[in-house]
């Protein structure tokens, strides 16, 4: 195995049968500037999409709404036609009104659409897996999840995911169709969804962790995290990734990036072993930084 292999984060089967490398990568930043339109340099961002495969990554999280539509097109010019193995996820339930604008719609109209857009977008014919991007408050949920019921009866997606979502959602739409995956905010300092990673875990439900290089006031010089970070020659944000992978067997992080050097310096966390001693050191500062922030 090279120094960049996501094959040693170990494998996780979304829906238990669609295995991926747990180690995968958030396509959100390969867009413009407030994730809205074309990004700064195309020719990276197409490097940076290529450079997954090499690297043993074949999980690959987007949304129609990036750009919107830019990250799902961009994958298909630097990816397709994809590799076996490969593992494309996408969202739909946002719209876009400007950048960094990002309204929830969850009419059932509307997300098949969107689902039949993706499709074309990414040029596959079922998506792997499809995320709803949001619950709308607007909409009755059994309405969106019976949506999205009718996308699996119709093999127009494989598996079904939510995002930003409690317990309680889970169990609800679980009476519509089966959730092979959560996506929600989660890091060493943000642990707002403790609870639903747990019940993730005891249900053999893939977590997906946004955001989660973030590591706060915790990778500041002279913090436990950097004083670990610096025995492992590594960034913090590397040890904080290692934390992630090593925190539940269900964990599947998706840093994003839209730079080949980032990607990289990401993937070598795979390398970074936490002894149990430095887990539960970084365990218990992480939710002491999140109760005081
Ligand atoms: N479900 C949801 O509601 C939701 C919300 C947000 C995101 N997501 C998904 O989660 C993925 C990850 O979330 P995220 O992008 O917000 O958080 P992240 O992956 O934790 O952090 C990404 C940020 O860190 C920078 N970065 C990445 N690697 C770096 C490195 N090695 N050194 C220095 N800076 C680095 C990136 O900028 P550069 O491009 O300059 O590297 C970017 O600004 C997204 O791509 C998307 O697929 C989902």
């Amino acid at each position: 195995m090279s120094d960049f292999d996501a094959a040693k984060s170990g494998q996780f089967k979304i829906g238990g049968d669609l295995p991926v490398h747990r180690l995968g990568f958030g396509a959100m930043r390969v867009t413009g500037a407030g994730i809205w339109g074309e990004p700064e340099d195309h020719a990276e961002a197409v490097r940076t999409l290529k450079r997954l495969p090499q690297l043993g990554i074949n999980f690959i999280d987007t949304a129609d709404s990036y750009g919107p539509d830019v990250s799902e097109r961009l994958i298909k010019e630097a990816l397709h036609p994809y590799g076996k193995d490969l593992v494309i996820a996408t969202k739909g339930g946002l719209t876009r009104t400007g950048p960094n604008v990002w309204v929830p719609l969850g009419r059932p109209e509307y997300l098949i659409q969107q689902a039949h857009k993706s499709l074309r977008n990414l040029g596959v014919d079922r998506i792997d897996l499809w995320q709803l991007h949001r619950i709308d408050s607007k909409v009755p949920a059994a309405e969106q999840f019976d949506a999205v019921k009718s996308l699996l009866d119709d093999g127009i997606i494989r598996h079904a995911g939510l995002s930003e979502v409690s317990v309680a959602d889970i169990e609800a739409a679980s009476k519509h169709f089966k959730v092979a995956t959560v996506q929600n905010r989660y890091n060493l300092v943000d642990r707002t969804s403790e609870d639903v990673l747990d019940y993730c875990e005891k249900h053999n439900i893939g977590f997906i962790p946004w955001f989660p290089l973030a590591a706060g006031d915790l990778a500041k010089e002279g913090s436990l995290l950097d004083t670990i970070a610096k025995k492992h020659n590594a960034a913090p944000s590397q040890i904080a990734l290692a934390w992630v992978l090593k925190r539940s067997p269900v964990m599947l992080p998706i840093p994003g990036t839209g730079k080949v050097k980032h990607l990289e310096e990401n993937t070598s966390a795979v390398n970074i072993t936490l002894s149990d001693d430095e887990f539960t050191a970084l365990d218990a500062e992480g939710k002491k930084a999140f109760k005081a922030a």
